[in-house]
């Protein structure tokens, strides 16, 4: 591949869990390999402007094929909120036909040679999704799904990342509201996020001056840092270069062997019971520490 460059993209290292937070690996810098990303394992995200162009670099040496990553505890571990039976087919069924397939469709291609974050970024094609697409953005958003949850989770965020959702959503209650809005009216299949939008660049800026001050993007425009926003089928916000915090999955097999078609219900459960704001909460502080925003250029 050519020398590419990318212009004052800013790289960040969005981490899993507790304990698991990013490692220095990138999509731009050959990164880890593939679904074996999994528990524990850092998830990779490229934060750009949207009319910013980003280069992919692949990899040199061959890849073993992707694996599918366990959840960060047993299967039965979420019950009575979230039923093994699920689990087992939702991650050991589902999940896993995503990797089987993905794997099947970039045999003996280029593709073999990219970490799962650049399939998903360049199957994604602008907008104009490839085949592979669908197989890595399910595998990428369910991995960062498992570890959205956790026993005995639920409750409310604190620190950091209670303040910005007070300061963006006006209230922890607002934003539950504004997300399972978002999951209600995903029609069909999809999901829905906690995202940081790209006005990212802005409100670090702001952060590292101690200021509490609300943030202002360029044009003088308060930023808003933190959204709600809803994907269609397999789609990430990464692709948009929004940074992720959490998920919910709304696709029906998420919650139908649970919930039948009681999707509020589920929604409910999900935020009461299920979410782990600890790994929210690590995600945040790994985009506050790892942010680069010095212009890079990229070779191949
Ligand atoms: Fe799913």
């Amino acid at each position: 591949m050519a020398a590419m460059a990318a212009t004052s993209a800013a790289s960040l290292a969005v981490s899993t869990p507790a304990g698991f937070l990013s490692s220095s690996s990138s999509v731009l810098d050959g990164g880890q390999r593939g679904a074996g990303a999994g528990a524990g394992t850092a998830v990779i995200v490229q934060q750009q402007r949207r009319s910013r162009h980003v280069a992919l670099r692949a990899v040199a040496s061959p890849r073993a094929e992707f694996e599918l990553p366990p959840p960060p505890y047993e299967l039965d571990a979420l019950e009575p909120h979230m039923s093994k039976n699920t689990l087992e087919f939702h991650w050991g069924k589902h999940h896993r036909a995503y990797v089987d397939n993905l794997n099947k469709q970039i045999a003996g291609t280029e593709e073999e040679r990219y970490s799962l974050e650049e399939v998903v970024l360049k199957s994604y094609n602008n907008g104009t999704p490839t085949p592979l697409f669908n197989n890595a953005g399910q595998i990428w958003n369910h991995t960062f799904f498992w570890e959205s949850m956790k026993p005995a989770g639920g409750g409310a965020p604190k620190g950091k990342l209670l303040q910005l959702i007070n300061r963006d959503f006006g209230s922890f209650d607002e934003f539950k509201t504004q997300f399972k809005a978002a999951g209600a009216t995903q029609f069909g299949s999809g999901w829905a996020w906690l995202v940081i939008k790209p006005s990212l660049e802005e409100w670090i800026a702001q952060r590292q001056t101690g200021s509490d001050e609300p943030v202002k993007d360029k044009d003088g425009n308060i930023a808003k840092s933190l959204a709600v926003v809803k994907t269609p089928n397999a789609v990430t916000p990464v692709v948009w270069g929004d940074v992720p915090l959490l998920t919910m999955d709304v696709w029906e097999h998420a919650y139908y062997l649970d919930y039948q078609n009681r999707r509020p219900a589920y929604m409910d459960v999900f935020l009461d019971q299920l979410v782990n704001w600890d790994a929210v909460e690590a995600r945040l502080e790994a985009a506050l520490s790892t942010v680069n925003l010095t212009q890079q250029t990229f070779t191949s």
